[in-house]
This record gives C-alpha cells, structure tokens and sequence, in this order.
C-alpha cells in the first residue's frame, strides 16, 4: 500500500489488489464489469496476467487508486504467483457457484496466497471471498449464509460475497467492503522511493476516471 503525500486535495492512496481462482470462475468479468461496466458472454482465458486501474474519490479529502491484477486462472500450476503477490494488500478469491470444482480450490488459492504474502506486520493480506455467477443454480452446495460464515471464519476470509459479473450483484459492494478493511490497516507503508509507475495498466476509461464510488 502507497500513501501518496497530502496534496491540496487531501490524501492519496495506491492500494495493489489481487484477483484470483480458478480458470473461468469470472474474474475478468468481475473487473471489466466493475471498471468498465461491460460484460460478455464469451470466454478468453487471461494469460499470465493483466491489470485495470479504478480511481475513487473515496471521501472529500481521500483519492484511492485501486490496482486490480487480474490472475489467470492457470497460473496456480505455474510459479509466478509469488512475483505477481508481491505488494499486494488484499485480495479477491473467486470461485463459481455452477461448478463445485472450484470451490473446492478456493482453499488451495487461499494458502498459496498466505504463504506468498503478507502484510509488513507479519498478518494476512485481507482476502474476500466472492460466490460469482449467483445468477445460476448453486453446483453440489447448500446455498446457506451460516454455513459460509463459518466457513469464512474458518479459513481466514474477511467476509463472502454472492456476486454475478452477468447480473451486476454485490460486485461494488465488495470492493467497497475490502478498501475499508484495507484502509483500515492505516500502519502500513511501503518504501517511499517506490515506482509504481513501471507497472503498465490498462487504459481508464474517462467514466472511471471521474465516476466517485457510489453504490
Ligand atoms: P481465466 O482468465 O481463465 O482464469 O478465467 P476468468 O476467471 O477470468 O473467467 P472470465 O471472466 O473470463 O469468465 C469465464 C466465463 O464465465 C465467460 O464466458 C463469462 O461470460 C462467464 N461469466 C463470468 N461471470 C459470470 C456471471 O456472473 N454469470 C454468468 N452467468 N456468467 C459469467
Ligand atoms: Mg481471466
């Protein structure tokens, strides 16, 4: 997490954001739909990975940069996942609720995830996990808020989400969820001499650029 100096305008933030899950569980379409407010119906799996950046005027006097790093879902059998964590202070774990499958790996992404990371006191990166494509019949699952929560509980989420990248559910919901968590871990600071300008990001759209957090 980079504080920027105060500015006239108040406070800056540049807060580093991992997506990550199995291959076509939707975090691709969950960023497209949160920065881009599109979505589609066709599938093209991410290579390696890739980025979107959102900016929110979080309050009168705080501008947050949200860097979304986008995993491929592949890279959980490749060992690049440790550069790609590296700096990152939360995450987003993904899995689809039509396909048991995944659910089942979230744990394996979770550890892998704590393993590669953590935050400069030593804790866990705040994770959130998000039950995406909840426009479609749950696969093999109670859909039971109680058992989520101990499940959550149980390993370490900061809270779950239902999410539908198609249907535009909780999608903003969560996202402003995990920045408060992450804003609230106000001790941290990284190296000021920091560039995070050497990390390519796709382009804003302009109604990114000037759209305020709102949901
Ligand atoms: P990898 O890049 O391979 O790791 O996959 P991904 O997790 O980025 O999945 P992606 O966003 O590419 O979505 C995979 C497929 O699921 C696409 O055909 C999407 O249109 C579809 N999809 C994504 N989110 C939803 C959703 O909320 N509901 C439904 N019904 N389909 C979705
Ligand atoms: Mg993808």
């Amino acid at each position: 997490m980079a504080e920027c100096p105060e500015s006239s305008t108040g406070t800056e933030h540049l807060f580093k954001v991992l997506v990550i899950g199995e291959l076509g569980v939707g975090k691709t379409s969950i960023i497209k739909r949160y920065v881009h407010r599109l979505f589609s119906q066709n599938y093209r799996a991410t290579i390696g990975v890739d980025f979107a950046l959102k900016v929110l005027s979080w309050d009168a006097s705080t501008l947050i940069r949200l860097q979304l790093w986008d995993i491929a879902g592949q890279e959980r059998f490749g060992n690049m996942t440790r550069v790609y964590y590296k700096e990152a202070v939360g995450a987003f774990v993904v899995f689809d609720v039509s396909r048991h499958s995944t659910f089942e790996a979230v744990l394996k992404w979770k550890s892998d995830l704590d393993n590669k990371v953590k935050l400069p006191n030593g804790k866990p990166i705040p994770a959130v996990l998000l039950a995406n494509k909840c426009d479609q019949q749950w696969d093999g699952l109670e859909n039971s808020p109680a058992m989520m929560d101990r499940y959550c509980k149980d390993n370490a989420f900061i809270a779950w989400f239902e999410t539908s990248a198609k249907e535009n559910i909780n999608i903003d919901e969560a996202t402003r969820f995990l920045v408060k968590n992450i804003l609230s871990n106000d001790f941290i600071h990284l190296p000021e001499n920091r560039d995070v300008d050497n990390v390519k990001l796709t382009e804003e759209p302009e109604e990114a650029k000037d759209k305020a957090w709102c949901c």
